[in-house]
């Protein structure tokens, strides 16, 4: 067996092991994957730890992804756009970092939600580490024009900044604004706010939303509802983030064991399980 596990603070609810232990068994990859909490201040300990008892890589969840970022000996192109890892794999003593949090959303997006990103308009709410680990991946994708409010805009132009060059050659035009700097209508509304964690509305107005433009969350469960529910409200598709964290987690299977997991039967088989 090769060992994996997801390393966190707090980690407890957390469904990586059943999604992995789920892509294991379909296709009879040697897949051991645990769930490590870390320590808040001991996270590299905990990563040398793993690497030390012959881990061979680890996804990485809240609240370590910035720091897994400054720990690696080397980085992915996207990671280093995000400046955020949610993915470690280990060579010998080496430890390389990566981030499928943004393809892991655009893969939701345009194969399971079946939205073509391509020409589109999209509003990224929010410049944390959720919407720097998106932003990358969608501009690929060359939507028309992507514009990134935040609360705190400065955080935005920053985020916007550091991905100008991408924007450019993708022929993406990219704006960062304040929540009520927002003007015109989007075919996507994506929401990386942490907003909803501590009870407040949605923080944009619902005229954003073109009539059935699809609007998703990237959180799942509880934390998800409010938003979903202003999203059906005012005539929108809402979506969580359940597709993004199952097809975030293939990636990093694929990535580690050279196999693609079946990641749309997996999402239907997690969405049943949490119905129970
Ligand atoms: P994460 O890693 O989950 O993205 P984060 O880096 O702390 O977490 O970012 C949280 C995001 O949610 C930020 O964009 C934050 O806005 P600020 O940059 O202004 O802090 C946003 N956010 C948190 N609470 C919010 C609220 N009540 N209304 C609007 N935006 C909020």
């Amino acid at each position: 067996m090769d060992h994996y596990c997801v390393m966190g603070n707090p980690v407890e609810h957390s469904k990586s092991p059943w999604i992995h232990a789920r892509f294991a068994a379909l296709t009879g990859e040697p897949v051991a994957y645990g769930k490590r909490l870390i320590p808040l201040d001991g996270f590299a300990t905990g990563v040398r730890e793993f690497v030390a008892e012959g881990g061979k890589g680890c996804n990485i969840t809240v609240p370590f992804k910035f720091q897994a970022a400054s720990l690696v000996s080397r980085r992915s192109a996207r990671a280093a756009l995000a400046d955020a890892c949610n993915i470690l794999s280990f060579e010998g003593e080496t430890i390389i970092g990566d981030n499928t949090d943004g393809i892991g959303f655009v893969m939701d997006i345009e194969r399971n939600a079946e939205v073509l990103l391509a020409g589109r308009d999209l509003l990224l709410l929010g410049a944390g580490g959720a919407a720097a680990g998106v932003l990358g991946p969608i501009l690929e994708r060359r939507p028309r024009r992507v514009v990134v409010a935040n609360r705190t805009v400065a955080k935005a132009k920053a985020l916007v900044e550091r991905h100008a060059m991408l924007a450019q050659v993708g022929g993406v035009e990219l704006q960062a604004v304040a929540l009520d700097g927002v003007t015109g209508q989007f075919d996507v509304v994506a929401n990386a706010t942490a907003s909803s964690l501590s009870g407040s509305d949605v923080p944009v107005d619902a005229r954003v939303l073109t009539p059935g433009a699809l609007a998703c969350d990237m959180m799942y469960g509880p934390a998800a509802a409010g938003f979903l529910k202003w999203a059906r409200e005012h005539g929108a598709v809402g979506r969580d983030g359940l597709g993004m964290l199952v097809e975030q987690a293939a990636e990093a299977f694929a990535l580690w064991r050279g196999v693609r997991p079946p990641s749309a039967q997996v999402l239907g088989e997690l969405r049943a399980e949490m119905a129970k």
